[in-house]
């Protein structure tokens, strides 16, 4: 069978691997082809075993791998044989030089934009998946269209919003698919051969286009706002804490008004994952690159409660447990940075991990999913740590828990026996704010949710 389109995605990571999938699921005379500059990940993407965890991407993956769907090592031969490439690789926060720590480090994105350069023969439309600072584009059709060969780049702005654990719905169902473009009669031809690849699945009004700028621009505002909701409410679960009001009362008042809405609100340890913190560094640099301090000041503070509350919730732990974790076995119950997933990365379980150790504390980590991370984000890490994927075990002889993952799991535990194999006084801090706080005390517990008036026995 011809295909009517070939389509590359160069990285097969979290959002290059479920985008690709769903592409070739919803356009099966489309033959989409992944590659990666990492073999490994590309034989694992071909086994049984796929190197991320995401619901319903088995699934997917099997039905359309080796049909229309193709993962491969071979950079050279995708970029030649496809005329759409969509690219996702990462774009981490700079470690050195000018803007570390802030700026993204766009390294990997430039070695790309050089490989598609050296392997064309002939026109194509370039696609950012990845998310980055405004204005890529614009170095992307530099390096680009510099060879001047007769060949020719079109580059378009794509920004994905699926979140992590809810990729697959994400993607099948969005709010809304972006789609950037230059606004010359070349732009717009190119920016109608990717509406006409989204229009296999979402409703038209759904497909929102846009000047380039705008569409790079806007990936980084929509994360700003998010994390900046999650700060909003968990800044105020501080002053909860200390007002004895109740976040969850508070956040159910404020979100029923419609103007601001209830999602997003839930007070917590902190948020973690790969785009928030990193998204509004980069923002924040953007803003002070263009001489807008009071800009950058403003959103640098989102980042500034996240870290507050983090440390804000060790400090709850030590307090509680009469100033001193020395020698104290204290269990995580989640690693993650969010349910469903195994990712760890940005996680504030690893920041928690990090601090309990500091205080001489022993630790045991437990998750559904994470576990593998959590030992390599740990690997360099001194002090007592084990890995115990199995709650009850995990908690045994523990003096603490602390739920740093809201994994459905952790709700329904039996308490009352895990209780019983605790060292008492029994402590649990609820990062997440999913258990019956009321019910554990009863139980015996002395327990510290988020925003919420401690139940203590003493
Ligand atoms: C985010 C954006 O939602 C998504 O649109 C973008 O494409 C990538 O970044 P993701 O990082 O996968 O997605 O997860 P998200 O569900 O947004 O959660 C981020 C963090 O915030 C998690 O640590 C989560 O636990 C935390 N969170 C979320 C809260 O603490 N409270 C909330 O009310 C919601």
């Amino acid at each position: 069978m011809t295909m009517k389109k070939n389509i590359l995605c160069i990285g097969a990571g979290y959002v290059g691997g479920p985008t690709m999938a769903m592409i070739a699921h919803k356009c099966p005379k489309y033959k989409i082809t992944v590659v990666d500059i990492n073999p490994q990940r590309i034989a694992e993407w071909n086994s049984d075993t796929l190197p991320i965890y995401e619901p319903g991407l088995d699934e997917l993956v099997l039905a359309t791998r080796g049909k229309n769907l193709f993962f491969s090592a071979d950079i050279a031969a995708g970029i030649r044989d496809n005329d759409i490439i969509f690219v996702s690789v990462n774009t981490p926060t700079k470690t050195f030089g000018a803007g570390a720590g802030m700026a993204a480090d766009l390294q990997f994105w430039e070695a790309t934009a050089r490989q598609i350069l050296q392997y064309s023969q002939s026109s194509k439309i370039v696609i950012e998946k990845s998310t980055l600072p405004v204005k890529t584009a614009l170095t992307m059709e530099q390096i680009l269209n510099s060879a001047h060969n007769g060949i020719f780049f079109d580059v378009l702005s794509n920004p994905e919003f699926m979140a992590e654990g809810t990729a697959i719905q994400d993607l099948e169902n969005p709010d809304r698919i972006l789609i950037g473009s230059r606004e010359t009669e070349r732009g717009l031809t190119a920016r109608q051969v990717l509406v006409d690849i989204y229009t296999h699945w979402i409703p038209p009004e759904k497909i929102v286009t846009s000047n380039i700028w705008s569409s790079e621009l806007s990936k980084l505002v929509a994360n700003a706002f998010l994390a900046q909701r999650i700060s909003s409410i968990n800044a105020i679960s501080a002053l909860c804490e200390k007002a004895e009001a109740n976040i969850g009362e508070v956040a159910r008042a404020v979100g029923m008004d419609s103007r601001i809405g209830a999602k997003f609100l839930n007070a917590s340890v902190g948020f973690g994952g790969s785009c928030f913190k990193k998204d509004i560094l980069n923002l924040v640099y953007l803003c002070r690159s263009y001489g807008l301090d009071e800009v950058a000041d403003y959103w640098e503070g989102v980042v500034k409660i996240n870290e507050y509350q983090q440390n804000r919730f060790t400090m709850t732990m030590l307090k509680a447990m009469f100033n001193t974790l020395a020698a104290k076995k204290i269990c995580l119950l989640g690693f993650a940075f969010k349910a469903n997933t195994g990712d760890t990365r940005e996680s504030p379980a690893l920041f928690i991990a990090r601090r309990l150790l500091e205080e001489k504390a022993e630790v045991v980590i437990s998750d559904p999913k994470a576990l593998q991370n959590a030992t390599i984000d740990l690997k360099d890490v001194r002090g007592s740590i084990r890995y115990v994927e199995d709650p009850y075990e995990a908690t045994a002889g523990c003096h603490a828990i602390a739920v740093m993952t809201e994994w459905d799991l952790y709700r329904n535990l039996d308490f009352k026996r895990i209780y019983r194999t605790m060292s008492q006084p029994a402590f649990i801090f609820d990062g997440r704010n999913i258990l019956d706080h009321r019910r554990l005390f009863d139980i015996g517990f002395n327990v510290y949710p988020i925003g919420k008036p401690p139940l203590t026995h003493f």
